[in-house]
């Protein structure tokens, strides 16, 4: 069972994508019990012309999560125009590290995906509070940063979407560190097909993707409803899929402590393995710039 702890929108298209993608049952939980009831019962009456059979409940009660293989939580304030994912940190923080203690208690064996912004200090917070695994606990972020930045290197190129392969690491934020170096189409590197201009141009529009969306509607829904979905898929399934999550390294990339996105397999058993690879000298300071970021967000955060 997959719980999703939050069913505003992004919670419910998740869970929506989740039972259409066959992934699993799905459990959503939100404080306002009504909404996540409501929700599961429209889903479950859209279920017979999907033809799906699985089961999709919702609830009030954290107690009902006990046994899930994999708990979402993406419970919080949203970003709003003109606000930075740190803005809404203070907030955040007290409602996740409450929810966590309340995953602990509840599914101590879980896989914990945090999706609720800032995403890097929201898993930093929920490792701590809630005393799992540091595998087990992990961040969506930088997943939803490669997507945006494959699509638009397949809209830079006119070629498909599918074709485009790439990593973005780093903090989910505006230091976020999409490489150009490892970035493909079909194999070929991208710094074969396009200008340095180019490269740079999309690099910009990768890094203000979320922003843009929220400027024209308030909130971005589509895309990381699908991300969480394609994640939950690679844990629950045991894809060993290779995506940049936000995990606190052992040292590699010379951090520790600290949650930031960096290249991971994910299976059942979480963050699986960190790859860590060779950065070019400018990606490398843009990691280490980030990562100043994170921690000055988390010292910020202390005091
Ligand atoms: C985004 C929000 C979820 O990037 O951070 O869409």
């Amino acid at each position: 069972m997959i719980t999703i702890i939050g069913a505003g929108r992004v919670g419910s298209e998740a869970a929506y994508n989740i039972l259409e993608d066959r992934i699993g049952d799905v459990l959503l939980i939100d404080l306002q019990a009504d909404i996540a009831r409501g929700e599961a019962l429209d889903m479950m009456q859209a279920a017979p012309a999907i033809e799906f059979d699985g089961k999709i409940r919702g609830s009030g009660d954290f107690k009902e999560m006990e046994g899930s293989e994999l708990v979402i939580v993406m419970a919080g304030q949203a970003r709003k125009p003109d606000m930075t994912r740190i803005d809404l940190m203070n907030n955040n923080a007290k409602t996740v590290s409450s929810i966590v203690k309340e995953v602990a208690k509840y599914a101590p064996d879980c896989k914990l995906m945090i999706v609720t912004n800032p995403v890097d200090i929201m898993t930093y917070i929920a490792r701590k509070e809630s005393g799992l695994p540091k595998n087990h606990v992990f961040g969506m972020g930088n997943i939803l940063d490669t997507m945006r930045f494959r699509s638009y290197i397949a809209q830079e190129l006119g070629v498909s979407r599918e074709d485009t392969h790439a990593m973005v690491i780093g903090e989910h934020g505006d230091s976020m560190v999409p490489l150009a170096e490892y970035a493909c189409v079909s194999g070929i590197p991208v710094t074969n097909l396009l200008s340095k201009d180019q490269i740079d141009k999309i690099i910009h529009q990768t890094i203000t993707s979320g922003a843009d969306v929220i400027k024209l509607k308030g909130a971005t829904t589509y895309a990381p409803a699908a991300v969480i979905a394609l994640t939950a898929d690679a844990i629950i399934k045991d894809r060993k899929r290779v995506m940049s999550v936000s995990t606190c390294p052992s040292g590699e990339y010379g951090c520790s402590d600290y949650s930031i996105g960096v290249p991971a397999v994910l299976g059942k058993n979480g963050v699986e393995r960190i790859l860590e690879l060779k950065l070019s000298a400018e990606s490398q300071q843009r990691f280490a710039k980030s990562l100043d970021a994170v921690k000055q967000a988390i010292t910020q955060l202390k005091s």
